[in-house]
């Protein structure tokens, strides 16, 4: 059970500088699944909580479950709500919880940017005999990433990012319309009944944040040594200055299947 790199300080950064989800998202997967405060859901690959958070007020408790105990950590201490209990776990657990919520308890699995990590069709299999009738699976992705967005200031972004690098960057992290097509076509093919909807709204964006999320998706030892930090974020600060005011159009794809 080994993290793909989320460990250490960029569970900082992640923590600080990552996107939340608007309400909008998890009212959007209320309606999906039916949720009530009578429900029980499993975020997997909670991460630091971004999802977990939203969720836990709309329902009666959330397990978050992640393979990285400093994401879990960030989230448990950056998420007041009694009715979350942080699990440490990677998809290929998630059977172990049956003994422990009981066959079809779970009203919903929710994957928030983090299924590209994942062997989905082994997940959608196995998830099956833990959903509660007109529960499902949801699989969120949280806008594009901050270097591959159709922007001056993102290709801006990703020329910095990538001749820091020392290679192009193209990590679409499962935003990409060929990844969301085989989730669907996974999902339909693991008997679940498959919709989506996208929720779209423009923020406001800061270099400071810019540099806050890349270093977020980076391995801890991708990131430039502390001293070389402030460096870094003048290059992304400069080469995105002429693109401003920063903004970001995020567009949270929220593709659910039902049991
Ligand atoms: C990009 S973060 C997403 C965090 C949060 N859900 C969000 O929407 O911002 C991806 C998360 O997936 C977790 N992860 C990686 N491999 C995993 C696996 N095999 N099973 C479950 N989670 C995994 C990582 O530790 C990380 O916390």
């Amino acid at each position: 059970m080994t993290a793909p790199g989320f460990g250490g300080e960029v569970s900082e950064y992640y923590q600080r500088f990552r996107r939340g989800y608007a309400p909008a998202v998890a009212d959007a997967l209320v309606t999906a699944f039916a949720l009530t405060r009578d429900d029980v859901v499993l975020d997997l690959g909670c991460g630091t909580g971004q999802l977990t958070r939203g969720l836990a007020p709309r329902v009666g408790a959330v397990l978050g479950m992640d393979p990285e105990p400093a994401m879990l950590d960030q989230g448990r201490r950056a998420t007041p709500a009694p009715n979350v209990t942080w699990l440490l776990g990677a998809d290929s657990d998630i059977g172990a919880l049956a003994p422990v919520v009981g066959a079809g308890r779970l009203a919903a699995v929710t994957v928030a940017q983090a299924l590209h990590w994942m062997d989905h069709e082994r997940l959608f299999a196995a998830a099956r005999p833990l959903l509660r009738p007109g529960g499902g699976i949801a699989v969120v992705t949280n806008g594009e990433p901050l270097w591959l967005q159709d922007t001056a200031w993102s290709a801006a972004v990703r020329e910095v990012v990538s001749s820091y690098l020392g290679t192009p960057v193209h990590r679409t992290c499962g935003t990409d319309a060929a990844s969301q097509a085989r989730y669907a076509d996974a999902l339909s093919a693991a008997g679940y009944a498959v919709d989506s909807q996208v929720i779209s709204y423009v923020a406001p964006l800061s270099a400071e944040e810019i540099v806050g999320g890349v270093f977020s998706a980076m391995n801890p030892e991708q990131l430039p040594a502390a001293a070389d930090r402030p460096a870094f974020t003048e290059r992304v600060r400069a080469a995105v200055a002429p693109h401003g005011p920063l903004r970001e159009q995020v567009r949270v794809r929220v593709l659910t299947g039902t049991r």
